[in-house]
């Protein structure tokens, strides 16, 4: 019986080490661990053992269960090792990483801030909830003029006596550049505006403007005409030109409609893109700077307007449904 014992635990490690796939682990397992294996069968027959051996027998066979079993893990672990490596099929499709993409109007805005910049025109800011003061007052737009009616402004209620509304014209920043610095200046602010406009294909109550302010000495309407041209040729490219129209807006004097020649899906086309002009002397009073001293021009700019045109977007509600399948294509 120590032979036997001796035999089988020999046969079971060999047959164990020649074993390469799992299918096969499993047949080691069942021949020699099984419920009707080899081991049980032997450790059935210890009752033929004499008396006084078998402690010493039982003793024996409970160790070469332990080691097989010990032997039949790490077995697993060996098969499982090597069989987690080359499981990638080489050949199959890479997965597409799919990475976000700025919006296509946030990318109009850095390209145009981006152009006025190396323009000399430094970027400031200012906030959407305005009060009257500088969304019309300083802006020469008195009391009772028709631009500050309650049905063409989103009023927000008072508070503290003052009047507050969100912004219908990113001229506010004009105002709020020059509190903040002695001319000269030369500055570009870029934002939302806000007006009760019915939405429809070519309206919607939020937009974007970029608006632009130079106070000097000296400047004229072709210091003005000069930045445009400048910007267009920079952005639309060389062949694109700049028109002014006689026009007017109270806070300049004299003021003008400001139409760029683009490339609109191939073609050269007069495009509308916003209102221009001379800083009205009352506006630079407004925030104590001398006109006698200092004069300025102005111009303010609709970005959806420049997108649109430029990118063949027929509809101004496809740039706020965030729609991926739209905004992929940019
Ligand atoms: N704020 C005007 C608007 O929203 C646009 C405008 C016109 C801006 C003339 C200017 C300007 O700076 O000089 O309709």
């Amino acid at each position: 019986m120590d032979a036997e014992i001796h035999e089988l635990e020999l046969t079971a490690k060999a047959a164990l080490a020649a074993v390469t796939e799992s299918d096969g682990l499993e047949r080691w397992r069942t021949e020699y661990l099984g419920s009707n294996g080899r081991l049980k069968s032997i450790m059935g027959r210890l009752k033929e053992v004499p008396k006084d051996r078998k402690p010493e027998v039982g003793k024996t066979l409970n160790a070469l269960k332990a080691a097989l079993e010990g032997e039949f893990e790490a077995a697993q672990v060996r098969l499982r090792a090597r069989s987690s490596g080359p499981l990638v099929d080489v050949t199959e499709p890479g997965i597409e990483l799919s990475t976000g993409t700025r919006h296509i109007l946030t990318r109009t805005i850095d390209e145009i801030t981006d152009v006025f910049g190396r323009m000399g025109f430094a970027s400031v800011d200012g906030p959407e909830v305005e009060d009257e003061w500088h969304n019309f007052t300083a802006l020469n737009i008195p009391e009772g003029h028709p631009a500050r009616d309650a049905s063409d402004n989103f009023y927000m209620g008072e508070h503290t006596g003052i009047k507050r509304l969100l912004r219908t014209q990113t001229s506010t920043m004009q105002i709020r550049a020059m509190e903040a610095q002695r001319p000269p200046l030369k500055v570009v602010a870029v934002g939302r505006v806000y007006r009760p406009d019915t939405h429809d294909a070519t309206h919607f109550s939020m937009f974007h403007q970029i608006e632009g302010l130079c106070i000097d000495r000296g400047l004229s309407m072709v210091d003005l005409k000069t930045a445009l041209i400048q910007f267009a040729h920079a952005y639309f490219g060389a062949d694109a030109e700049v028109r002014m129209r006689p026009s007017f807006f109270p806070f300049t004097e004299p003021s003008a409609e400001v139409d760029m020649k683009m490339h609109v899906k191939e073609q050269l086309q007069w495009v509308e893109l916003g209102g221009c002009g001379m800083v009205d002397p009352a506006v630079l009073a407004a925030v104590n700077i001398d006109p006698e001293e200092w004069s300025g021009y102005a111009f303010g700019l609709g970005i959806e307007r420049i997108a649109m045109r430029r990118y063949g977007i027929t509809d101004i509600r496809l740039l706020f449904e965030n729609d991926a399948r739209f905004l992929r294509q940019f």
